[in-house]
């Protein structure tokens, strides 16, 4: 075992202020609030204005963690943030943040592995602390979604919402705590199943790409479901077994939140009562890379573990990408 540990020192999050509920939805598209909260479990979304972009939501979720943490910005040593709508293809959102947080000249870049981007974050910034001299990584996953939904396709614009979360991790010369192991993987032999089709070196804008309507998601729900629930099981499945933990051993699991059923199915098939899940989907849709960070602010303000208790975070999004942290919480 290693004589040092990376913990969680603060967290943090953001949502836009403006929310846009179902039945809002039901005005763009043909759909209801009924149709959306049961095949979803999602009541409403937040919205960023026009003029916040990805770095904006960030800045907000970092304050907040640096707060929680009561560290200033001169305390960070490196900075990721997670995102699949960064300001722009570059510089990366993570060097715009840096220059907007008033950070020191730190090491700074984004990861896009979709949904689960912030907890690949999570596995760079814990062998960069790990393996060098940084001391404390600000990792943020941060979606303005609104701006990559087609408004009238009713098969996704119902399932996206806008915000960030943030993390403070920290080295610290106890061992046994915070991060103690983690699982990403990636399948990209069939990207088309959630991609953003146009806008990139493939397939760069032009008009024909826009009148084509290819800037905005396009998702097979129906196969991304059944992938998602096999993908998380078994990155669960491999961290308590690699731990020498059993189900039970799970204090709170916080799952992705892109569909409440999608979380019901893999409760179920981990054996883990849903009593121990946290879900807050039902307020801020699927905001991909924030989600995760976004829920575990959440979770841990409203008490859902404590100090000792093993907390798991898994994900699965574009790519397709996955991943699972196991993290015994101090
Ligand atoms: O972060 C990863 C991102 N994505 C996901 O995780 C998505 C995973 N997949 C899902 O969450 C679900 O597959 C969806 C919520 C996207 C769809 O649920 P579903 O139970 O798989 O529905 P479906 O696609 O089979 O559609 C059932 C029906 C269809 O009508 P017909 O063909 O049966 O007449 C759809 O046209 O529901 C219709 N439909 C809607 N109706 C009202 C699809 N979207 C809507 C809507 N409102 N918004």
């Amino acid at each position: 075992m290693n004589d040092y540990s990376i913990i969680i020192r603060g967290v943090g999050h953001y949502l836009p202020k403006k929310v846009l509920t179902n039945d809002d939805l039901s005005k763009l598209v043909e759909t209801s609030d009924e149709w959306v909260r049961t095949r979803t479990g999602i009541s409403q979304r937040h919205i960023a204005s026009e003029n916040e972009a990805c770095s904006d939501l960030a800045l907000e979720a970092a304050k907040n963690a640096l707060e929680d943490a009561k560290l200033t910005p001169s305390d960070i040593d490196l900075l990721i943030v997670a995102t699949v709508t960064p300001d722009m293809s570059f510089p990366s959102t993570a060097a715009i943040l840096q220059a907007k947080l008033g950070l020191n000249h730190v090491m700074s870049f984004d990861i896009n592995a979709a949904c689960s981007g912030f907890l690949y974050a999570i596995e760079v910034a814990r062998g960069l602390l790990s393996n060098s001299y940084y001391r404390r990584a600000l990792i943020i996953g941060s979606e303005k979604l609104s701006s990559i939904v087609n408004w009238k396709d009713r098969t996704t614009c119902v399932l996206f919402g806008d915000g960030a979360g943030a993390f403070i991790l920290e080295k610290v010369e106890e061992p046994g705590l915070g991060i103690l192991d983690g699982t990403c993987g990636a399948d990209g032999s069939n990207p088309s199943i959630l991609c953003l089709p146009a806008g990139g070196s493939l397939r760069p804008a032009s008009h024909e790409t826009v009148d084509a309507q290819l800037h905005y998601v396009s998702m097979n729900g129906k196969e991304l479901f059944k992938m998602a629930v096999r993908l998380m099981a078994k990155s669960i499945t491999t961290l308590l077994e690699r731990n020498h933990l059993k189900k039970e051993d799970i204090a709170c699991l916080v799952p992705h939140q892109a569909n409440l059923r999608i979380i019901q199915s893999l409760a179920q098939l981990i054996d883990v009562p849903m009593e121990r899940v946290f879900c807050n989907l039902d307020q801020t849709g699927n905001t991909s890379a924030a989600s995760i960070p976004l829920a575990f602010s959440q979770a841990k303000a409203s008490g859902r573990f404590h100090k000792g208790d093993y907390v798991v975070l898994v994900a699965f999004g574009g790519g397709l990408t996955w991943g699972a942290t196991l993290i015994k919480y101090t």
